[in-house]
């Protein structure tokens, strides 16, 4: 079995982050969420490895390389214009080669991973396995309406869901999707949707074989899923220190602190990770934060929150939360007066002030 991973896309809805930055390449716990998408594969035994890409596709192979670090082998396919997830699977049919293959998107993340997904395409031989899980926003993604277990119908964002079952980004095909994403026509946002060609395919009487999802799951397509994404990896690791952390300082929790990290007269409650070279001084870093390699607190309370990699966050009054910080950005005192709020922000970012006496 070969795998995909779908890596194109604009990730216009992480915007300003993905002025800068694949959406893939966004960190979770302090890896690119892309990474954990190759990692499920091998893990699931799957090491020939296709990766869609678009635009970014210079950065995403910086990162990624060919593969070798896994164990597995990466094969770049550009996708010229993001036509969709089915254009871009149509774009792999000469990579695949008629072998059956798993379809990972690659802004996505699921807990379980996908080895028993694999072993039971195998078993089962369908036209095409789709992963389900129940949602609260049915509207925001695919979704399947079943039938005594069975798949009826899927419909890519409907205005009316028909159930609460969304398509989760892992599909398992044959070669018999290709022919349905000859036949199918654009959809409304003007892309061929996979979602549409498996309709195709129970259109045509194909064995479509539904599966629940048991764990959790995130499309990181927003940035309330980045930090959530992050809260919920962030959750499953192993504590280990090999930063530095002085007498005065106070760690709790659940605490991933690397090499050359440094941590002094600070309180780190878990879970945390603290990146490579990361200096945290007299500061607060509460629980489902990530600091980047390199990156710098002091003077500073933030929880819930991503910083990447090279930031600079000095002397902030108030605490951080719920935060997205991109890489090498500055937040910190005014120098000198008027004591102001002052910004150099980028396209589309947005910052939100609150402080005691505001309106709430
Ligand atoms: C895509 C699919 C959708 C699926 C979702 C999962 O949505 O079109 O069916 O539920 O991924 O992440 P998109 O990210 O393109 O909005």
């Amino acid at each position: 079995m070969k795998g995909l991973i779908l890596s194109g896309g604009t990730g216009s809805r992480l915007r300003p982050l993905t002025h800068t930055s694949a959406k893939q390449l966004i960190p979770v716990a302090n890896k690119p969420v892309l990474f954990y998408a190759i990692e499920a594969l091998v893990e699931a035994g799957v090491t020939d490895i296709g990766l869609v890409v678009g635009e970014t596709r210079k950065d995403i192979q910086a990162a990624a390389g060919d593969g070798a670090r896994w164990g597995a082998r990466l094969t770049y396919i550009p996708q010229s214009t993001p036509l969709g997830l089915a254009h871009a699977v149509g774009v792999a049919r000469e990579f695949l080669a008629g072998e059956p293959f798993i379809v990972y998107l690659g802004d996505n993340l699921v807990s379980e991973g996908v080895k028993n997904l694999v072993s039971r395409f195998e078993q089962t031989a369908p036209d095409a396995l789709i992963l389900l899980s129940r949602v609260d926003e049915p509207q925001r993604f695919g979704v399947a309406e079943l039938r005594d277990g069975k798949v009826v119908r899927l419909v890519e964002k409907p205005k009316v869901p028909a159930s609460d079952l969304a398509l989760v980004g892992v599909y398992l095909f044959r070669s018999r999707i290709f022919e349905a994403i000859e036949v199918i026509e654009p959809s409304w946002r003007n892309e061929l949707e996979i979602t549409d060609a498996i309709q195709k395919l129970v259109d045509w009487g194909g064995h479509v074989e539904p599966h629940m999802l048991t764990g959790w799951w995130k499309d990181t397509g927003k940035p309330e899923d980045i930090l959530e994404a992050n809260r919920l990896v962030l959750e499953t690791l192993e504590s280990s220190v090999a930063g530095t952390i002085d007498g005065c300082s106070q760690v709790t929790g659940r605490a991933v602190i690397e090499t050359g990290a440094t941590i002094t007269g600070s309180v780190i409650r878990g879970p945390v990770i603290i990146g490579a070279g990361a200096v945290i001084e007299d500061s607060y870093v509460g629980p489902f934060t990530s600091i980047g390699p390199g990156a710098r607190i002091v003077g500073t309370e933030i929880e819930y929150s991503v910083v990447m990699a090279g930031s600079t966050l000095t002397s902030i009054p108030g605490r951080i939360d719920r935060s997205l910080i991109g890489r090498d950005a500055v937040i910190g005192e005014t120098a000198g007066l008027p004591r102001a709020f002052r910004f150099v922000l980028g396209d589309n970012c947005r910052a939100e002030i609150g402080w005691k006496g505001g309106r709430r």
